[in-house]
């Protein structure tokens, strides 16, 4: 079992990783109209590995008994006046992610639920890599400017993201 306070917090985590998922899929969706393919596709990977995230809690909070709800996703916003200004969003956000998980294993801390702890310990982990990712391509994007040809290149590098 877990308590109504770690399902809850659980519960609203599940919803923000879908809100992230939401986020970069609509970052993904402005750079296809900017036609940077490569940025898109990207956004693309971003976006299922945060439904990835979002259900790896959602099966966490069945196998010990909880319930799952379900909440309305926030709408993200759907337009960026230049990459940078998408990266250091998603910097920022993913900051704001690490904060939440920071938060609940606080929360799993205090009610001495191990489980709950353990299970953390990956977002804990993965936490620190989508920080470093999105801190490295937002220098990268900063580096090019608006230098078309490079901005060129670093589109090409993103596309081949696995
Ligand atoms: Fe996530
Ligand atoms: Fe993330």
């Amino acid at each position: 079992m877990i308590s109504k306070t770690i399902e809850q917090a659980l519960n609203k985590q599940v919803n923000r990783e879908f809100y992230s998922a939401y986020l970069y899929l609509a970052m993904s969706a402005h750079f296809e109209t900017v036609t940077m393919k490569g940025f898109a596709h990207w956004m693309r990977i971003q976006a299922k590995e945060e439904q990835v995230h979002a259900l790896k809690i959602y099966d966490y909070i069945i196998a010990k008994g909880g319930k799952v709800s379900l909440i309305d996703i926030e709408a993200p916003k759907t337009k960026w006046s230049s990459a940078g200004k998408v990266f250091e969003e998603v910097y920022a956000h993913e900051q704001k992610v690490t904060a939440m998980i920071n938060g609940i294993v606080d929360l799993a801390l205090k009610e001495k639920d191990h489980a709950t702890f353990e299970m953390l310990q990956w977002f804990v982990k993965e936490q620190v890599e989508e920080e470093e990712h999105s801190r490295d391509i937002l220098a990268q994007v900063q580096c090019v400017g608006d230098i078309v040809g490079h901005l060129f290149y670093l589109d090409h590098q993103l596309g081949k993201r696995e």
